[in-house]
């Protein structure tokens, strides 16, 4: 990779993806994050600039619930900039209640699998171009309690939000490890990871859920957001990983995933299912 890395980061607007674009902005790089609302994304650009002294950090407008928007974006970041060395899918949402995206899918599974796929396979030649690069897909724990239910992906008949959730960030992984395949002889690498169980808006949107005792212990081991982006900052620029795919980090050590993440014919048909429903 040379000096001038250019870097996107999806969620930068808050939580851990703020603190990733804030560290990797301290190293010097170019870092492009997404927003969806302007005035989070000029505001948080113009922090980010200030507290780092890096001026080479932007944004662009992209709603991950939205494949058109995605599509969007990624024409804008290809018109802006010539090269692409890591691409972070840090956004995700936890969604308490059954909602559709605006392409009608239901939301976890929309913003949290299908649009890292689409945004990823959208950006794929621009990586292969820019490589030695790397993409970093920001998972959770929690998809060791996940299952893919092929007969209701999008929770249709049933709707648990942990479920569905978990359901995603293991569908994450299982991209991962698919891709890492597909991907051995480009020098583009991809891993997944666990930032551990951090307090920003979304857990705090499910601990406000729980019972108050509950709540008030669980508070208590949760991480900062810092902390949270430390692996997500590893794996986007340490010589350490460079020549590591396929794997899941968590304290940016590998760490085993759940068997049902090693499941290859899952892996291939869901990358099939993908593939139909963003229209690649
Ligand atoms: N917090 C944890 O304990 C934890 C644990 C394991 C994994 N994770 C994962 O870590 C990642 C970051 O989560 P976080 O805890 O930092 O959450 P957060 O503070 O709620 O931040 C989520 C980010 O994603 C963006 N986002 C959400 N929906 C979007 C959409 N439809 N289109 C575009 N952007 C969207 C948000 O934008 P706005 O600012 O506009 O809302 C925000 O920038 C997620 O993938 C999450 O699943 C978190």
């Amino acid at each position: 990779m040379t000096n001038q890395k250019i870097i996107l980061v999806t969620g930068g607007t808050s939580g851990i993806g703020r603190e990733t674009v804030k560290g990797l902005a301290s190293t010097g790089a170019t870092i492009v994050f997404t927003a969806r609302d302007i005035k989070k994304g000029e505001d948080t650009k113009r922090e980010i600039r200030n507290e780092t002294g890096n001026n080479s950090v932007e944004y662009l407008m992209c709603d991950l619930a939205s494949f058109p928007s995605i599509r969007e974006c990624v024409e804008e970041f290809k018109k802006r900039y010539q090269r692409l060395d890591v691409l972070i899918n840090n956004a995700g949402v936890l969604s308490q209640e059954r909602q559709e995206s605006i392409d009608g899918i239901e939301f976890n599974f929309a913003v949290n699998y299908l649009a890292p796929f689409l945004l990823t396979n959208l950006l794929l030649p621009l990586l292969k171009q820019s490589a030695p690069s790397r993409i970093v897909n920001v998972s959770s724990s929690m998809h060791i309690e996940g299952k893919i239910n092929f007969e209701d992906l999008e929770s249709k008949k049933s709707f648990d939000k942990y479920k569905a959730y978990a359901q995603s960030k293991l569908a994450l992984i299982l991209f991962t490890k698919k891709l890492a395949k597909e991907l051995s002889n480009d020098e583009v690498t991809v891993n997944a990871l666990n930032p551990g169980v951090v307090g920003t808006e979304m857990t705090m949107q499910n601990v406000r859920t729980l019972n108050p005792i509950v709540a008030f212990i669980y508070r208590r081991t949760l991480i900062t957001a810092t902390k949270g982006a430390e692996t997500s900052i590893y794996l986007a620029i340490s010589s350490d990983v460079a020549n590591i795919s396929g794997k899941y980090f968590e304290n940016k050590k590998i760490t085993k995933t759940s068997p049902r993440a090693d499941d290859e014919e899952s892996a291939n048909k869901l990358w099939n299912i993908a593939t139909e429903m963003v229209e690649l």
